[in-house]
């Protein structure tokens, strides 16, 4: 595991921008695709921005890019609550990516279809790796963490934890809202795996995540293990303010 520690949120957008680019460079190169599963919320949004700038775009193959989601709420693309559609603004309507290359979750159906339609997606995905594998093999899924520890849209003491054989389930988030999230098994397959947090609010969880005991049932973010992939923390400082020194490096 690496961190990285950012003095503000625009220079951790910064740097995530010129990692994802490198990181799209070096999988289009060596396997002819960038596989990325995006993360939702607030926090990512700076970073899709600057993607879209012409520094950092110019260096993406968008023609290799294939976009996928970690998690998306159960509404339309067009609900202001959309993962999908808060991409599709912040950058995928600004660069030259093909609509076949995005691989939205279908929020507006019913949960429990959207999440079959979408395990039909991840293991469309499985089927391309070589050698040949089980689980769908991310050259990239970008993580944000909860205040509660969740991530993705897995969330403490939810029966999603302990899903081994899907990829893709219908969960709820604590106030009940419906939402479809990868499983632990597709995030800890992947080749790197990349938490974005900022902000002073989520210092308390960063340094609960690393530093406290190990409970992913009640701290969803600590089952975040990837089994050969890499694992980075890009913290802005905020974020990174209640962490040991130790741990800091
Ligand atoms: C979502 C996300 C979720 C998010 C965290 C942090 O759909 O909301 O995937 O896991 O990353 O809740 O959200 P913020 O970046 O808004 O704090």
């Amino acid at each position: 595991m690496s961190i990285e520690i950012l003095p503000d949120a625009d220079a951790l957008a910064l740097r995530a921008a010129d990692l994802l680019a490198l990181a799209a460079q070096e999988a289009a190169a060596a396997r002819g695709r960038f596989a990325v599963a995006l993360s939702g919320g607030e926090t990512p949004r700076a970073l899709y921005r600057m993607i879209a700038r012409q520094q950092f775009s110019q260096k993406i193959p968008w023609r290799r890019v294939q976009l996928y989601w970690g998690d998306e709420r159960c509404v339309p693309p067009d609900d202001p609550a959309s993962n999908y559609g808060m991409a599709r603004d912040a950058f995928i309507k600004h660069v030259p990516i093909a609509d076949a290359n995005v691989h939205r979750v279908l929020g507006e159906q019913p949960p429990a279809q959207a999440a079959l339609a979408y395990e039909k997606e991840l293991r469309a995905l499985a089927a391309l790796e070589r050698p040949t594998s089980e689980l769908p093999v991310f050259d990239l899924v970008l993580l944000g963490l909860g205040g509660d520890g969740h991530t993705a849209s897995l969330f403490p003491h939810s029966d999603a934890l302990a899903v081994e054989e899907r990829f893709a389930v219908a969960t709820q988030a604590p106030d009940g809202s419906p939402r479809i999230s990868v499983t632990y098994p597709v995030i800890n397959a992947a080749r790197r795996v990349w938490f974005l947090v900022s902000g002073a609010k989520k210092a308390g969880m960063v340094a609960e995540v690393m530093e406290g005991l190990m409970v992913p049932a009640a701290v969803p973010a600590q089952g975040v293990r990837p089994v050969h992939g890499q694992l980075t923390w890009l913290l802005d400082e905020a974020a990174a303010a209640e962490l040991d020194p130790a741990v800091r490096g």
